[in-house]
């Protein structure tokens, strides 16, 4: 697993404070993050691989800054967006996942045969040829997290992959997520999908409300809402 390290980080959007004080550190493989909209989760995962800097403290990844390093530390952790459609970006199927392998120094035999193992495991193969756009909403989904796996990180970021999701898309999205090798860390209001997970981070108004189990995390959560 690796070890991802937030250090007395802070952040604010012009006079708006975000977050602050946060000071945690991941090394488990499951690990959920929620709390109600606007507390700042999405500003918190975005850090982890150098989409967003801090305004103060450092985040790392196994000691590389991801704020200073983010190139570097993108190619260890792949980020799954709420919105497929944000993140798929060629016409069909099979030419978004070979995207996501360029400039990787890969052969077009290797690009080929990652996309070929990508679209058997998403349930995707009969699609390869077809338009992204025509894809139903879970399998978009299914599209942009295999557009991430296929460059093989050792971290998965989600932020809210099921929110867009009817029920069913969820369940598959959920299993997904579940059955992956690598470090996953998702912001979820799905709390059923935190069950098995090692640890769940409660998020309230910027800072770290409650951090441990998901069995007491989601009481902690509810009484944060009041
Ligand atoms: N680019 C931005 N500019 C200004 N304010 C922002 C920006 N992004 C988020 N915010 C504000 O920061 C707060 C936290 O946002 P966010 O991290 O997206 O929360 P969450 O993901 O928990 O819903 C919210 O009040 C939001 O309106
Ligand atoms: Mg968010």
């Amino acid at each position: 697993m690796s070890e991802i390290v937030f250090d007395s980080v802070s952040h604010r959007f012009g006079e708006r404070k975000v977050l602050h004080g946060i000071d945690l550190r991941i090394t488990e493989r499951r690990v959920g993050i929620i709390g109600s909209n606007g507390s700042g989760k999405s500003t918190l995962a975005r850090m982890i691989n150098g989409l967003l800097a801090p305004t103060s403290g450092t985040v790392t990844v196994d000691g590389v800054d991801a704020a200073k390093k983010g190139a570097r530390v993108r190619r260890k952790v792949g980020f799954v967006f709420t919105d497929p459609d944000t993140q798929i970006v060629m016409p069909t199927v099979s030419e978004d996942l070979a995207f996501s392998l360029r400039r990787t120094g890969l052969s077009k035999g290797e690009v080929a045969a990652r996309v070929e193992e990508t679209l058997v495991r998403f349930g995707l193969h009969e699609h390869g040829e077809h338009p992204s756009h025509l894809l139903s909403g879970g399998q978009k989904q299914l599209l942009a997290i295999g557009a991430v796996l296929i460059r093989r990180p050792e971290v998965i970021i989600a932020d809210e992959p099921t929110t867009l999701l009817d029920l069913r898309n969820a369940r598959v999205v959920a299993e997904a997520l579940d059955a992956m090798d690598q470090q996953v860390i998702v912001v979820t209001h799905q709390l059923a999908l935190l069950e098995s997970f090692e640890r769940v981070i409660v998020i309230d108004d910027g800072a770290v409300a409650f951090d441990g189990a998901p069995d007491a995390a989601v009481p902690a959560y509810r009484e944060s809402v009041g």
